[in-house]
Parts: C-alpha cells; structure tokens; sequence
C-alpha cells in the first residue's frame, strides 16, 4: 500500500496552501460577519484550474483525480469552510451529473464555462417538504413540445444565489415514484425562474444557500439530462461523489482547528506554564490529532476507491459521517482549550465551530449516511 502522496499531489497541494493562505484567509471574518460571497477568490480558483479539477481537459478541466481533489478541498477548508463548498458544488454536484450522464452537447456548453470559473454552478434537490426522503419532491415538469415546464419551489441550494445554472431534480411523472424524476440543467435568466430567499446561517456565511421558485418556467428539452425517470439514480450517483467532498471539507475544518488550539496550548500561561504543559489540554490535542488523521485516510481511501472504480457508496458515506464528526468533535474541543478566548470572533475556532455543524447536516445528515452504511452490510 502507498500512502505518500505522488509528485503531482504534492505540487497541488503546495499551490492551493500558499493560494489560500494568502488569497482566501485575508477576508474570511469579514466575509462570514457579512454573509459575503467570495466572487473575485471564486474567479481565480477557475483560472489556477480549481473549480473543474475533475473535468477532463477535452471539457476545458483539469482532468485530475479524486485524490488530488480531496487534498483541494481540505487546504481550502482549513482556512474558509465557505468558499469550499461553493468550489465542492461546482466541482462536484454541479458538473458530475453532466458528466456522468449528459449528452455531449450538454458537456460542451456547460462544463467548459464552469470548470473555468466564468460561470458557476449548482444543485437542487431538496424541497421545504422533502429533505431526507428526497423521492418525495413536488416540483413539476410538464412537457409541452420541445420544452418542459417546470413548477414548484427548491431549498436548500448552495450557490442557489450566485450560480448561473442549476442541475435541478423534478418529477415528470407524478405516478412513477422516483422512477418519475428527471433532471434538467437549467439556466438563470429564464422566465418563471427566481431566486427565493437567501438563508441566514449560522456558519458557512460567506457561501449563499437559497430558495428556488419556478413558476410556469420553460426549459428545452436538450437540457434534459439523460433520459426522463432516471433522475434520482443521477441524484444519488452525485451524492455518492459528493459526500467525498463534504468528508474533506471536515478533514480541512477540524485541521484547522487543531493547529490553532496547539499554537494556543504553546502560548498560553496559567498557573505558571503553558497550558500544553497540562495532561487535562496534551491529552485532548493527542485526540483531536489521532482522529483528524484517520478521518482524513478515510477520505483519501474513499477518493482513491473512486479513482479505482470501486464503488464508494457505503464508504463515501463513512468518510463523511466520520469526518463530520471529527470537525465538530476537533472544533468543540479548540473552543474548549482556548477558554473564553474561544467564545468570541477574533479568535478563529468560533467561527470553525459554526461552520463544523453543517458537515454532519448536508449532503445528507448522517443519520442518513448511517442508513446509508447498515443497507450496504446487511445487503438490502
Ligand atoms: N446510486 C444510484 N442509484 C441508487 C443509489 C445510489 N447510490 N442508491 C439507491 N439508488 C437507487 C436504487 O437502486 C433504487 O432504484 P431501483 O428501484 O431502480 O432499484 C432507487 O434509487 C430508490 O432507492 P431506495 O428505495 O433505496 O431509496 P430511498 O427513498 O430509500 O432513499 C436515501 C435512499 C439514501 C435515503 C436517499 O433518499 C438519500 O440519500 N437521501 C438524502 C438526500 C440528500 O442527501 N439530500 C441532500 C441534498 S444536497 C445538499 O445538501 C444541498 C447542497 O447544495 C450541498
């Protein structure tokens, strides 16, 4: 077994570290004191090659593979959980679909635009009365000749806001259960389509999560990904991917969070030594450490299992349950250490903490992963 990363890893992950070190960090309190999105950090991700990794360079991508991905993704969470999910959403649920299982006329127009960073992408498939149990969606489309005319209300979408298209999930078919679910890729601009409202979190505040309305909306049939009714099998395929994504954004959270409860145990003095010097603050670190470490092996296996082509479901979503909980375990135990001082904004791990919680929510909750996991070893 390898376990060092090859030349081409270590490059990557050399370039993103110094770009987010010096490119992202700057602004991240004031972008998550003022819910604002990274729009010129997003633009340059898309010209170093950062927003279509995994799209082949025939598409105007990167071409790379999942392992180099998933190490993207941690360095740009160890300094803004935000701005890596928005590249995670374009990277991943936005482009895979298409990729997987769109027409090459949809992967020419789409997928070179947005592994660019020109245009941005999302995903919608959640709905106000639909989030686990996600085949029980409302939002319509009806066919009428060459168009599809979508109707209903979408939550839950990152990037709803700021994306230029959206991968959006509908029933064609109200009597065929999720067998009756397509996906489209629809375009903003078009009649009938708004924006609903922009939700106002409790972490990853600079990445913007909004409604989507559609009323009466038409989109062309060549917009239509693969076929009718093979939509929810396109939504959970991209799930699968995804919830790799979501695991190293954690891994990247919970980093973060132990190099600054280390620097403060180095630092900080009470009773006369540095607190690292007391077993009650080594002992947490030593934790902290060993469960980022194998939360990340986690991630990288699942990645490096999807470069194989083994199927990942199970262990994608074990990576992410894992993960997501390591980064709100790590992050809680950073504000512990740092006191008082971990309870406000200046010191980072507030906002960690925060921004932790939605990796064990979205891409679905781990409860779901763990439904996700018993089904896969009990076979059914
Ligand atoms: N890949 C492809 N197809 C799959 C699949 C997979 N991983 N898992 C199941 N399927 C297929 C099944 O084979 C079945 O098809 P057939 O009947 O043709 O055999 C079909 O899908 C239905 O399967 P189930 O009966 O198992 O479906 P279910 O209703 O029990 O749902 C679930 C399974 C795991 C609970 C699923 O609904 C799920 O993952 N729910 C959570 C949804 C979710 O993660 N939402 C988050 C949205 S994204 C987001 O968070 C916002 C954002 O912008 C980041």
């Amino acid at each position: 077994m390898e376990f060092q990363l090859n030349e081409e890893q270590q490059m990557i992950q050399e370039t993103i570290r110094e770009f987010a070190e010096t490119e992202i960090k700057p602004g991240v309190r004031e972008r998550d004191e003022k819910a604002e999105f990274p729009t010129e950090i997003v633009k340059k991700l898309g010209e170093l090659g950062f927003m279509g990794m995994q799209v082949p360079e025939a598409y105007g991508g990167s071409g790379l593979d999942t392992v180099s991905y998933v190490i993207a993704l941690e360095e740009v969470a160890r300094v803004d959980a935000s701005t890596c999910v928005i590249m995670s959403v374009n990277n991943s649920l936005f482009t895979n679909p298409i990729l997987m299982f769109g027409s090459e006329e949809l992967k020419q127009k789409y997928l070179p635009l947005t592994a660019s960073g020109e245009k941005l992408g999302a995903y919608s498939l959640s709905e106000p009365q639909s989030g686990s149990d996600a085949k029980a969606m409302l939002t319509t489309a009806t066919r009428d000749g060459d168009y599809y005319v979508l109707n209903g209300t979408k939550n839950w979408v990152t990037n709803g806001r700021s994306s230029d298209f959206v991968v959006v999930f509908v029933k064609t078919d109200k009597e065929a259960g999720h067998r009756g679910i397509s996906a489209f890729v629809v375009e903003k601009g078009l009649d009938g389509f708004q924006v609903g409202k922009k939700e106002d979190k409790l972490g990853i505040r600079g990445s913007d999560t909004s409604e989507l309305v559609f009323e009466d909306c038409r989109v062309h049939k060549s917009n239509l990904i693969g076929e009718e009714g093979i939509g929810f099998k396109i939504a959970l395929a991209t799930l699968d991917a995804g919830r790799i994504g979501i695991a190293a954004q954690a891994v990247g959270i919970a980093q973060g969070a132990l190099e600054r409860a280390i620097q403060y145990a180095n630092e900080r003095e009470q009773f006369g030594t540095k607190i690292g010097n007391f077993q009650g603050v080594s002992f947490k670190l030593a934790d902290m450490a060993t469960r980022v470490e194998a939360s990340r092996l986690l991630t990288r296996q699942a990645a490096w299992m999807k470069d194989a082509g083994i199927p990942i479901g199970a262990k994608a979503s074990m990576a992410k349950m894992y993960s997501s909980d390591t980064a709100m375990y790590v992050t809680t135990e950073a504000v512990q250490i740092h006191g008082g001082y971990g309870y406000i904004r200046e010191f980072e791990v507030e906002r960690m903490m925060r921004d932790a919680k939605i990796t064990q929510i979205y891409e679905g909750t781990n409860e779901i992963q763990r439904l996700v996991i018993s089904r896969h070893l009990l076979n059914v």
